[in-house]
């Protein structure tokens, strides 16, 4: 019965915890490298200090303060601008092997384009990874989490194509300063996110709000900008620097709502293909190209429309081959399960990418709820994931570049514990099923700006006092259990 649930793990009234009581105890292999996450908008601060440029991010907050739900703004947020030298302290506490930063393109390059550089931004990056390096520990550098340069954005942003030449350029410049202390690089963070919450509605920066273009055409040129990064570095870097080069997807589980409904099943499937696949198939699959089932549907829906051609721009054979191949690792930003079924019919006067997936989506009902609205506990959706993509991408490299838990403010987060304990068991028994999984990454290091909802969720391992000048950082009880299972590489109970 214990095997059976291992092998059928997906039942939506366990919580996913449950499905593993095998009582086996499992171990990290030594090699097996843990992590924590954060990135420069939400912990930085400094939003203008000496010589950086504006973000999309900061402007489209301080344009309108009201769009973030607790009314703050991440001009401070930890101030890790100014006290980078804490967090290294806390992630040596912590034991980790890596930190995952981001750079802030603007504050390297204020304007976006290479033309004009700001030192003393590159000198802040420089001590961050040096501080690193002095504690053992590895930089994992992501180029580009959201904070596009504002300046690019009125050149037409993500929509342009030359953004592929003036990401390279941006590019270029971080590996030639950076390159020998830096193995691990990350192109983009969820460019799904800023493509379908960016500029297919105005949820997110920079808010273009182009309905049933806007995420497809964002993602052609983030996904070939990507591919043009991973393929400078192959060549010019690799070989002297020998760094490997990914992406990370937010790649959530979708499971069918009714577990043996083939409807439902088809369902998940295509939901599968219009949120991650739409971004890992170009790279990870063997045929390459944008999933079939997006294609095919994203066709017949803008036909009855009446566009003269698909909303889905086409790749041609060059681009198919270029992104093929073009990433040394998957990195998986994974939070969640989602149930899903089709959605009533809606109608084709509005198009948008939403209403091309047309699902309708729900949670178990046992599943633990966090502080944000989306993120409930369901580890068997990890385990899931890691099958589904070792089967359609023939076992590829991963890393866990994102997996967390948001809470109130406060020390004794238990349920915190609860849910990074279930999902470190889900990802053991996806290794010990094969998966080739490299490292383990907790979102976050400690709390900070989340977005639209600011303040107001926080994910950090330590609690970070954000009315304090000091942004004085005190370690959770997780912080504690964390540390724990890195030196022990055992799960305990
Ligand atoms: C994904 C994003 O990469 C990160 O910026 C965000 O804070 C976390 N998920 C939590 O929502």
């Amino acid at each position: 019965n214990e095997v059976l649930k291992r092998q059928v793990p997906g039942d939506p009234n366990l919580s996913g915890i449950d499905c593993w009581s095998d009582n086996k105890q499992r171990k990290f292999k030594n090699d097996f490298l843990f992590g924590a996450a954060s990135a420069a908008y939400q912990i930085e601060g400094g939003w203008d200090a000496h010589g950086k440029g504006e973000s999309v991010w900061d402007k489209f907050i301080h344009d309108k303060p009201s769009r973030v739900k607790d009314g703050t703004t991440a001009d401070v947020a930890c101030n890790s601008y100014k006290f980078y030298k804490r967090d290294v302290e806390m992630l040596k506490e912590l034991g980790v092997d890596y930190y995952r930063f981001s750079i802030s393109w603007p504050r390297l390059l204020p304007e976006g384009l290479a033309n004009i550089r700001n030192e003393i931004g590159f000198d802040y990056y420089e001590n961050l990874i040096d501080e690193l390096l002095k504690n053992e520990i590895m930089p994992m550098v992501t180029l580009n989490h959201f904070d596009l340069p504002q300046k690019l954005q009125e050149l037409g942003g993500w929509m342009n194509e030359d953004i592929i030449d003036w990401f390279e350029d941006y590019a270029k410049l971080v590996f030639e300063r950076f390159g020998k202390k830096v193995k691990y690089w990350i192109t983009f963070n969820q460019p799904d996110t800023v493509c379908r919450y960016g500029y297919e509605t105005d949820f997110f920066a920079p808010g273009v709000n182009q309905k049933g273009t806007g995420e497809y055409t964002c993602a052609k040129n983030i996904l070939l900008a990507h591919a043009r990064v991973w393929h400078l570095y192959n060549k010019e870097y690799k070989q002297k620097y020998k760094g490997s080069v990914g992406i990370a997807v937010s790649l959530n589980w979708f499971d069918p709502l009714k577990n043996n409904d083939t409807e439902h099943a088809e369902v998940a499937e295509r939901y599968r293909q219009f949120t991650f696949g739409l971004y890992t198939n170009p790279i990870f699959s063997k045929e390459g190209d944008f999933p079939a089932v997006v294609k095919s549907i994203v066709a017949k829906k803008s036909k009855e429309q009446g566009y003269t051609k698909s909303r889905l721009p086409s790749l041609t054979s060059e681009e198919i081959k270029y992104l093929r191949g073009s990433a040394d690792f998957l990195g998986i930003n994974h939070y969640t399960t989602v149930l899903v079924k089709d959605a009533k019919q809606s109608t084709h006067e509005a198009p948008s990418c939403f209403d091309d997936a047309n699902v309708e989506s729900s949670y178990g009902e046992h599943w633990e709820k966090s502080k944000s609205e989306w993120l409930r506990s369901a580890p068997y959706g990890l385990y899931k994931a890691c099958l589904w993509l070792n089967k359609n991408y023939d076992y590829p490299t991963i890393f866990i570049t994102e997996n967390g838990w948001s809470t109130d403010a406060g020390l004794v987060d238990d349920s915190r514990v609860r849910n990074m304990r279930g999902y470190l068991d889900a990802l053991l028994l996806a290794i010990e099923d094969g998966t080739e999984v490299l490292g383990y990454t907790v979102w976050s290091l400690m709390d900070n700006f989340e977005w639209t909802s600011g303040y107001s969720e926080r994910f950090g391992l330590y609690e970070v006092d954000f009315e304090s000048d000091q942004r004085t950082r005190t370690a959770r009880k997780s912080a504690l259990v964390y540390k724990q299972i890195i030196k022990s590489r055992i799960v305990e109970h």
